[in-house]
């Protein structure tokens, strides 16, 4: 057995906090699903008003379920409504969206010195990045609370999503972008999904906080992921990890490394695994080590990982290559730190050089993906170098959106182009 194995054993002890076996369903809980808040666990009804954060003292809300799906409880096509079982809502608006490959990556593999190496291609999703699994969840919810105009603040994927979902909806969106800040490829899906497209002068923060007092006014429903729902959908990339390992080899992978921004996905990650442990399906020594990673210039909630800390300090200015985690105030580390602490992960922070690389080495092995998802294994190799990463590790890398993303990354990545001559004879004299 590998030294992972025996780590594993070791953390067979974790408590697994917030875990959904703790409160029972409150008397309101319509089809044994409600809203509780993680900061101070008040309970609410999931759809009978619309509500983002807790009324009570303003924490996170989170999608609590009487009683927690297993693996025995997925059935149907591969996708994200596979799930149904474990998601707030039985049908979404849906484009399809989920059942995304996960490559086997074996020159990596042997290069990084891992046991297992996979990609989980979340690029492969209809828009281009994951958080199509959260809109086909979050726009439903939205249709159910009796909305019409959907709103989020973006580095560029969301809003994408957003403005294709809420087009498939029939319903208006409207998006705040940091100006100068987001990758061509989705501010033209935004555009083109016939999204209102607001710049902001200032950077994703400023826009979350804006975005933020205008739907509590009620001008729009929020769908970032701020929104407990939109998380419910992004859970489903746990579940399909963990279904194709265990056909695959029987054992789900030791660690996870994925890009952080808002540490949604990790929350999102966290929370699947805490449902499956609740179910019965997964041993809570098996769950996979939760390994957040941000670009150097963007690294609040490593900061806080690092120093042990419940709570993360904003950065002001943050800067970096990698747009789409180009983000100072990680709103979801309240249901994020505890996740990485308790499943044993870390987190760490990576050069946008190291992010670079990365992308070109994805793309050496016909993986193409836009820089902030680079970071997974520009972490990889970090964490391999500094000795935190076992060589007998079983990983598997979230690559969370698709290289079309940002062109103009991608271009300055990799190869130049060649003018060559209209004829064969002068093209193989370049050659
Ligand atoms: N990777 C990509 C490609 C992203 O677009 C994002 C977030 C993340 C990683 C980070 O995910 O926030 O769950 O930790 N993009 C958001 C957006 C902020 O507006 O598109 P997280």
């Amino acid at each position: 057995m590998s030294r992972s194995r025996s780590t594993r054993e070791r953390r067979a002890d974790l408590s697994l906090s917030a875990a959904v076996d703790r409160p029972g369903p409150p008397p309101s809980a319509a089809d044994g699903v409600w809203l509780t808040c993680v900061a101070c666990g008040e309970t609410f009804p999931p759809f009978e008003a619309v509500r983002y954060r807790c009324e009570a003292c303003d924490g996170l809300l989170e999608v609590r379920y009487a009683s927690p799906a297993g693996v025995d409880d997925f059935e149907g096509e591969p996708g994200v409504w596979r799930y149904r079982a474990a998601l707030p809502v039985d049908a979404g608006v849906s484009l399809p969206e989920g059942d995304t490959p996960l490559h086997r990556m074996p020159r990596l593999r042997d290069e990084v010195g891992v046991g297992r190496l996979r990609v989980k291609h979340e690029g492969m999703n209809p828009t281009g990045s994951f958080k199509d699994r959260g809109m086909t969840v979050g726009v439903r919810v939205a249709q159910r609370v009796g909305v019409d105009r959907l709103a989020c603040a973006s580095t560029g994927n969301t809003s994408a999503a957003l403005a294709a979902y809420g087009a498939r909806g029939g319903m208006e969106t409207l998006v705040l972008l940091p100006a100068g800040k987001v990758a061509a490829g989705k501010v033209a899906q935004a555009s083109l999904h016939g999204a209102r497209i607001l710049e902001v002068d200032g950077n994703f923060d400023d826009c979350l906080d804006v975005v933020q007092r205008l739907t509590d006014r009620g001008a729009a429903y929020l769908l970032n992921s701020l929104n407990p729902f939109r998380l419910e959908g992004q859970k489903t990339i746990g579940f399909e990890i963990l279904e194709t390992l265990l056909d695959d080899h029987g054992e789900p992978p030791d660690r996870i490394v994925l890009p952080a921004g808002n540490a949604g996905n990790t929350a999102a990650l966290y929370k699947a695994f805490r449902e499956l442990v609740a179910a019965g399906s997964l041993a809570r020594a098996d769950v996979p080590r939760l390994t957040p990673v941000q670009a150097a210039g963007a690294a609040p909630l490593v900061e806080a990982v690092e120093a042990d800390r419940d709570a993360v300090r904003r950065w002001p200015e943050v800067e970096t290559r990698a747009t789409a985690i180009r983000i100072g105030n990680p709103v979801n580390a309240p249901k994020a730190l505890p996740g990485v602490r308790e499943t044993g992960g870390t987190a760490v922070a990576v050069s946008d050089d190291a992010i670079t690389r990365a992308q070109r080495d994805l793309a050496g092995e016909g993986v193409g993906v836009e820089p902030a998802s680079a970071a997974s294994l520009a972490g990889l190799r970090e964490l391999r170098e500094r000795g935190v990463v076992d060589a007998g590790e079983s990983v598997v890398l979230l690559t969370t959106g698709h290289l079309l993303k940002d062109p103009d990354a991608a271009a300055r990545a990799g190869t130049e182009p060649e003018p060559v001559p209209a004829d064969v004879d002068g093209v193989l004299d370049v050659l």
